[in-house]
């Protein structure tokens, strides 16, 4: 994994946010819906992970008294399976519980294995199929998940070298 700045997104993230959003949907987000939401903070909660100064992923969550709902969630592909999207969902995690919600839901494409895979290693289970869900008529697949969330932050071999210098001795 790499460390990442977790922080709320403001008007000065549109470009990036953008950026992600073409790089990682065939159908973004509207730009002017993206821009609203980030000129006029309401129920949708932007959070981005910044790498070294680039904005790297995303994700947006709404809160009800007891659940939350994610809304959207994106990583820039090459800075993939490196514990990013994990370490947003730890931010979401966190902030719903901090609201007095349970669980948390959203939909994913049915066939987006990737984020499915993503979302069962984090707890998340099938609830129900939203019939052509998507703008392109693909089905919506419901999960949901009781919090906390099951964050497991895993250190590979290659992390280890990279980040890790063994002290030298004498
Ligand atoms: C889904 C997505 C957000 C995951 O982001 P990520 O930063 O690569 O995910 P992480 O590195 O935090 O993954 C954590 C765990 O998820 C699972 N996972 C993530 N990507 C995976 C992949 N390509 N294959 C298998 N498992 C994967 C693994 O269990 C992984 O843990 P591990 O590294 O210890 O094996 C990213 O692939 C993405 O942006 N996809 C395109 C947009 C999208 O589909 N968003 C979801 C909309 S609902």
């Amino acid at each position: 994994m790499q460390i990442a700045d977790i922080d709320f997104c403001g008007p000065g993230d549109l470009a990036s946010l953008i950026a992600i959003e073409s790089a990682c949907f065939k159908t973004p987000w509207a730009t002017p819906m993206i821009e609203y939401d980030l000129n006029n903070p309401g129920p949708a909660i932007y959070m981005k992970a910044v790498m070294k100064g680039v904005t790297v992923g995303y994700g947006v969550l709404s809160m009800s008294e007891t659940a939350s709902h994610l809304m959207n969630l994106a990583v820039l592909p090459e800075f993939r399976m490196r514990c990013v999207a994990l370490q947003l969902m730890s931010a979401f995690d966190e902030l719903s519980r901090l609201r007095g919600c349970d669980r948390m839901r959203l939909e994913v494409r049915s066939s987006n294995v990737v984020a499915r895979k993503f979302y069962a290693s984090l707890g998340f289970v099938y609830s129900c199929r939203e019939k052509a869900y998507y703008a392109d008529g693909e089905d919506g697949i419901v999960l949901v998940s009781r919090l906390p969330l099951k964050i497991e932050y895993r250190m590979r071999p290659d992390d280890f070298d990279k980040h890790i210098q063994t002290p030298s001795r004498g």
